[in-house]
């Protein structure tokens, strides 16, 4: 019996556009069993049933992984538990490709190494930052350069998190067709140095730069606003409660607030009787990423 554990992960943090990464207290969760043949059993209200083993998200990634290393994959039981919700700019698909990733290196005892595993991760989702956090933990900054991904962890930050996940979901092509295609040379010179300083800013303690930094994001923040119903107001009712900075999670349409160690439940209590349609919760950043226990049968 094995069970694999993945983090949820929120994406560019405002300027660290495609690139920015963190993993966050919430969880995906895979128990696998060997068995006679492939089935997968939902422990969870937010993952739609799937009508044949072949078609499910996990099968579909791990035998792609397997072929790809030249393995077999044994059939097994696969239980999920989930508190990520699909579609709502949390990483729900990222930490899918992580375990999937995992199940073929447990299954096939392949020892791969993190790079190899980001490498398989990146190759799927296209771009690094969530599955980067996803995999490795904390706040990741990675970026993809031809067949190879390059990342660096921050050193622990001390903060504590509050998400706005809506009812409502937005798919991430969706929220990419909103934005430019190109941008001028001076405007992109000065939305990396936006990015820049928020990254240095984390790094030397200053957080109230960092998000000054993270709400004047050029990359595109701006552009996915119009699509996220209540953007300017919680980033403002945030702000007055005492967050440091407030940007859309990944692609959207969940916000996330950056704020003070030790203030974060109390935020999220005044913002719940300010927007009583949301999922409003505290949340931390998971410093630990994938994580894997074995049990005898
Ligand atoms: N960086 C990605 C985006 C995250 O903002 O579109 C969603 O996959």
């Amino acid at each position: 019996m094995l069970e694999i554990i993945v983090p949820a992960s929120s994406a560019n943090v405002g300027p660290g556009f495609d690139s920015a990464g963190i993993a966050l207290t919430r969880y995906l969760t895979i128990k696998v069993k060997k068995a006679e043949e492939w089935k997968f059993i939902h422990e969870t209200p937010l993952v739609p049933e799937v009508n044949h083993y072949k078609n499910h998200y996990i099968y579909k990634i791990a035998t792609k992984v397997a072929e790809w290393n030249s393995c077999t994959l044994p059939p097994c039981h696969v239980t999920m538990h989930t508190e990520i919700p699909l579609a709502r700019g949390l990483g729900s698909s990222a930490s899918a490709i992580v375990a999937s990733i995992e199940l073929v290196n447990q299954l096939c005892g392949l020892n791969l190494t993190e790079e190899e595993k980001l490498d398989f991760a990146v190759k799927i989702e296209g771009h690094p930052d969530n599955v980067a956090a996803a995999l490795l933990g904390g706040f990741v900054i990675s970026v993809k350069m031809g067949e190879e991904t390059k990342y660096k962890k921050l050193p622990k930050l001390d903060m504590d998190l509050v998400v706005y996940i809506p009812s409502f979901e937005l798919k991430t092509d969706e929220s990419r067709k909103v934005l430019p295609k190109q941008f001028k040379m001076k405007d992109a010179a000065t939305a990396s140095a936006i990015s820049n300083l928020m990254v240095s800013s984390l790094l030397t303690g200053d957080y109230k730069l960092a998000g000054k930094m993270m709400e004047s994001d050029l990359f595109h923040e701006t552009y996915r606003a119009k699509l996220i119903p209540n953007y300017y107001e919680i980033r403002s009712h945030a702000r007055e409660l005492g967050a440091y900075g407030t940007v859309i999670s990944g692609a959207g349409p969940t916000m996330i607030s950056f704020v003070p160690q030790g203030e974060g439940e109390k935020i999220a209590e005044k913002m719940r009787t300010i927007f009583p349609d949301y999922d409003i919760e505290k949340l931390e950043i998971d410093e630990e990423g994938l994580r894997v226990k074995t049990y005898e049968d």
